[in-house]
């Protein structure tokens, strides 16, 4: 591909692989949306041409261009095993034997705490979800919604209903923001297409929003916490600013 003449391919000396070998320097200077790659669990990966067919956006894939994108690429595909079907043709290389796994401004003593802590946090069995409390948070959910209509069909829409009816939606409306959170995060179901289901139902039915709007903010909220400007959520500037810092966009 386009890499391979700016690369300096350090073929392994026998056995297995082939694979050109990079250094972080020659990767990260692949960073930009015409020309991406990004590298999982020391495999490198160009990017460029498929970014626009990822089914989670091209923007998540931007913001990790020229980066190391080992443990964000685990936490957000839910069915790793058909998402790593994709890979394969993307692939172009690996880090090279010397070079560290993160890039070198990383703290990788942070990231090998992490890593710890997802195995703890998945040992403890904590990414199963009880789908029992999840079908009661549900069922709360359409009670109140129904009760709201029956209210209005049976007692007619004087201020007195309306607004025992608002009390009943604000309740019902907020409960739904955080059950479409969960579903939002393919954090319910093992598959990811229940999960966007559910989550289409609550956002699109329920509150009137689009589902895939919130995904593609949402998810890039995620993986890009709190870095201005890839994380939207931060982008605040519009309404306040607070810290000594004015941010600023490079
Ligand atoms: C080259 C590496 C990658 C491949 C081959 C890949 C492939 C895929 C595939 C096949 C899906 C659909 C999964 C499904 O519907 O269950 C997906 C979804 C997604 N991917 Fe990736 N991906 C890659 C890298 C990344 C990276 C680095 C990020 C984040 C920084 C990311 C973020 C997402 C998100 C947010 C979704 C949407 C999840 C959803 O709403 O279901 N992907 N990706």
């Amino acid at each position: 591909g386009q890499g391979a003449s700016e690369a300096s391919p350090h073929p392994r000396s026998a056995g297995e692989s082939h694979l050109n070998t990079y250094t972080w320097q020659e990767i990260q200077r692949h960073n930009q949306q015409a020309d991406q790659w990004l590298v999982i669990n020391r495999k490198v990966y160009d990017v460029t041409g498929w970014a626009d067919r990822h089914p989670g956006g091209r923007r998540v894939l931007t913001h990790y261009a020229g980066e190391d994108a080992t443990d964000v690429f685990r936490a957000v595909h839910l069915e790793l095993d058909v998402v790593q079907l994709y890979l394969k043709p993307l692939l172009i290389g690996e880090l090279a034997p010397g070079e560290p796994s993160q890039e070198r401004h990383k703290n990788s003593q942070l990231v090998k705490d992490f890593q710890e802590l997802r195995k703890t946090v998945e040992a403890m069995n904590m990414f199963d979800a009880n789908l029992g409390f999840f079908f009661l948070h549900l069922a709360q959910i359409l009670i109140l919604e129904v009760l709201a209509w029956l209210t209005l069909y049976q007692f007619g829409s004087s201020w007195h209903v309306t607004i025992f009816i608002a009390f009943l939606l604000t309740i019902s409306q907020a409960q739904s923001g955080f059950l479409q959170h969960d579903a939002g995060h393919l954090s319910i179901f093992k598959k990811s297409k229940w999960n966007h289901l559910l989550h289409k139902f609550l956002m699109c039915h329920l509150k009137g929003l689009s589902g895939t709007w919130w995904n593609y903010g949402h998810f890039q909220h995620h993986v890009k916490t709190n870095i201005y400007p890839k994380d939207p959520d931060s982008k605040l500037g519009p309404y306040f600013l607070v810290g000594d810092l004015q941010p600023k966009c490079s």
